[in-house]
């Protein structure tokens, strides 16, 4: 299962060189008809930004920004991205949400050896399903993820959608003090509770930022949460939006209602009519504003609202022959740790395992074995106090019920599991390999909260 480094460069070795200069990032707008590949070269360094007025901050960026560089494709297409790791240590790019190979799926030594500094990795894959999906190392996540190293990664659908105008809200909190210093990523007193949360809340790297957007017209907002940490409980109040897609997979449209809770890793997209030219609407995380919309002139003509999205080709879960799983997620009160020998915290455990994120041999432990082909319910009972947002690699999942709400079932990649609710999902184990399932809050994935599943 673990991959050499021999078989590494032996595959880089296979793939032409691009030809990209030493700019950041660059997308070949120019390609030939029906080349149906997207290329990109993607760079991870260090880079100075001023997030606090006045003061720098230096960040991991990629493709000379944090968040990163919008990646885009086309559903159906092949993404194409050379990453160059100019980082001081080794990193890989995960690509959240993706349906693609194990090998491409960038879990240090499971998919491929970590990336080193000054060395290169393509990642080449289709990108099947169309919606608004993410990347970001999986590797020293807490630190990598919160210096700024998470970006959108947008697959737009094969036909034109009714929407003629879309923006992308990257939501990030960072780590830094009022100075623009960077302090610790992972308190363990946090990490054994809901997470150590930034301190300077962003929307594309930006505090508050005032965004434009055309009166008369309905926008898609794709509305990512990057964070390590923060559940967004967002609200647009006094607008008229509906939500269309959740994580990637469009959704019969609904209004957006009082809230959405919109945990790390997760995804929403919204239609929302802008109002009359002047208006400012705020983006708000339970009372605080993250953001501001406002209406401009635009000159077009008012737009109806457009019809559901298009939906992604997943396999839909034979609920009848599926076998039940169950996986609790607990708080372990241990506290046993012993830091000198490599050892971790561990708070968190998945059916009484705790991951331990400094031993390379945990995935050859999966939790469970799934027979390929075949569809599963796993019921998720969260018997903790706090919630988690549980992901999963390689396949979506349809959630189909819960204890504690009403679930229309949907298709997802990422479920919001409150405290002690049970929650049930379904899936076609259709992708073979090992793969990651974990809690989004990335100090509790880094204290317990993953394990493997593999599909054979
Ligand atoms: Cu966003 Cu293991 O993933
Ligand atoms: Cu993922
Ligand atoms: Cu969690």
């Amino acid at each position: 299962m673990s991959v050499t480094r021999r078989q590494i460069l032996a595959g880089l070795a296979g793939v032409s060189a691009l030809g990209l200069g030493a700019g950041g990032a660059r997308y070949w707008l120019g390609r030939p008809e029906g080349a149906k590949t997207h290329d990109y070269e993607l760079i991870a360094a260090p880079l100075d930004v001023e997030l606090v007025p006045g003061r720098r901050t230096s960040v991991w960026a990629y493709g000379g920004q944090a968040p990163g560089l919008e990646l885009r494709a086309r559903q159906g297409d092949w993404l194409r991205v050379r990453f160059v790791n100019r980082l001081p240590e080794p990193s890989t790019i995960h690509w959240h949400g993706i349906r693609l190979p194990l090998e491409m799926d960038g879990v240090p030594y499971l998919s491929q050896l970590p990336v080193l500094p000054g060395e290169s990795f393509d990642y080449r894959f289709r990108v099947p399903d169309a919606g608004s999906f993410w990347y970001h190392p999986h590797t020293a996540s807490g630190e990598q993820l919160g210096r700024g190293l998470v970006g959108p990664l947008i697959v737009e659908e094969r036909e034109p959608t009714g929407f003629r105008h879309e923006r992308t809200l990257s939501l990030k909190s960072w780590h830094v003090d009022g100075q623009g210093v960077f302090g610790e990523f992972s308190v363990p007193r946090e990490a054994a509770r809901g997470g150590t949360p930034g301190r300077l809340s962003t929307v594309n790297g930006e505090a508050s930022p005032t965004l434009e957007l055309p009166a008369g017209q309905v926008v898609r907002l794709r509305i990512l949460n990057l964070d390590n940490t923060l559940t967004y409980r967002l609200n647009l109040p006094g607008a008229e939006a509906r939500v269309y897609a959740l994580d990637g997979n469009p959704v019969a449209p609904h209004p957006l209602g009082r809230e959405y809770l919109l945990g790390p890793g997760m995804r929403i997209e919204l239609g929302l009519r802008v109002p009359a030219v002047g208006t400012a609407l705020p983006l708000r995380n339970g009372p605080l504003r993250l953001a501001t919309l406002k209406s401009v002139d635009s000159g077009e003509t008012a737009a109806d609202w457009p019809a559901a999205l298009p939906a992604n080709p997943v396999p839909e879960p034979d609920l009848a022959a599926a076998t039940s799983l169950r996986f609790n997620f607990e708080w372990a009160a241990a506290l046993s740790v012993n830091m000198e020998q490599g050892g971790a915290f561990k708070f968190w455990q998945i059916n009484g395992q705790a991951w331990d994120i400094n031993d390379r041999s945990c995935a050859e432990r999966p939790i469970a074995t799934l027979q390929q082909g075949r569809s599963y319910i796993f019921e998720l009972r969260n018997v903790s106090q706090y919630q988690h947002p549980i992901h999963l690699h390689g396949m979506a999942f349809k959630v189909l019920d819960s204890n504690r709400r009403k679930i229309d079932p949907y298709f997802t990649d990422t479920y919001l599991l409150g405290r002690n609710e049970t929650a049930r999902i379904a899936l076609v184990a259709d992708n073979p390999g090992v793969w990651m399932f974990h809690c989004h809050v990335i100090d509790h994935m880094e204290t317990g909260l993953m394990a493997a599943i593999k599909v054979a």
